[in-house]
């Protein structure tokens, strides 16, 4: 009987070693696929990076090339060198800050917070501010949500910042920006930034997350001084918390973020 389980049929042990083979598998390739977005990273960063020390430099040289500079040449190239640094001090920001979120070994200060009480504040916050000026904002969360979540306070605050901000940037005069929460069936809380903006082409969708991705730098107003990496650092704040992202857009039309966090 000892002999016929042996040859015949797979033992306990070789099923457990095909299971264990098999996890390794992914995990490798899992690994493969991080070290591939980490080496396009860098090399983007290294891109990113050159692009604004470049102007710098230019305007630089420009200032001291003994040329019979008029006043407005100067203002001009102080306004280079000005808006060119503040890109650089928010990519290495925006880098360093993601880098810390991913780093699993740093803890995140969780609390369990009242899910509404959190969102009134932080609405009436973004209500009471004038960053959001010319935009029509909603709060649409139901008076009964009774729920608490386990969050880390700053890190959800950066998370919605970073959502509206977008809402905001990729939306014109007039548009609504709507902050939305519902209990879903699954006992997840999924909390929404909704805006009426340009929308994102179907195709670029699934890879707005990644770290290395831009739909095109002409949707981008030219005031901005962004690192590109803000939905990366969403997402990575969001799986830490063990929530879920996701976006659905109809160009021309706007977009819909959901957050799905995990209700206590
Ligand atoms: N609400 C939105 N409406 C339309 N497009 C959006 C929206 N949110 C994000 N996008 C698109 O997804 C891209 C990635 O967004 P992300 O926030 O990561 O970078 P960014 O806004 O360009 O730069 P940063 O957030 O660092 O200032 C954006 O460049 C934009 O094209
Ligand atoms: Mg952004």
């Amino acid at each position: 009987m000892k002999s016929k389980n042996k040859f015949n049929a797979p033992s306990i042990e070789n099923k457990t070693i095909e299971e264990l083979s098999m996890k390794l598998f992914v995990a490798n390739e899992q690994l493969k696929k991080d070290q591939k977005e980490r080496t396009e990273m860098l090399a983007n960063i290294s891109h990113d990076l050159r692009a604004p020390l470049t102007a710098i430099r230019n305007a630089i040289d420009f200032i001291r090339s003994g040329q019979n500079l008029s006043t407005e040449d100067y203002i001009f190239s102080l306004n280079v060198i000005d808006h060119r640094t503040k890109n650089l001090e928010n990519l290495i920001n925006d880098m360093y800050y993601l880098f810390c979120v991913e780093d699993t070994s740093k803890e995140f200060d969780f609390e369990k917070v009242d899910a509404l009480s959190f969102l009134d504040e932080y609405f009436l916050d973004i209500e009471g501010c004038n960053h959001y000026e010319n935009r029509k904002l909603f709060f649409d969360v139901p008076d009964d949500l009774n729920c608490t979540i386990n969050i880390d306070i700053q890190k959800m605050i950066r998370v919605l910042d970073n959502l509206m901000t977008n809402a905001y940037k990729y939306s014109g005069d007039e548009a609504c920006i709507t902050l939305n929460a519902v209990l879903s069936d699954s006992d997840r809380l999924n909390i929404s930034i909704i805006d009426t903006g340009i929308g994102i082409p179907q195709d670029d969708i699934p890879h707005i997350f990644n770290r290395t991705y831009t739909v095109s730098s002409s949707r981008t107003p030219n005031s901005s001084t962004g690192s590109g990496l803000g939905l990366s650092i969403v997402k990575a704040i969001v799986e830490r918390m063990n929530g879920k992202i996701t976006c659905e857009s109809i160009e021309g039309k706007g977009s819909t973020f959901t957050i799905s966090l995990p209700v206590i």
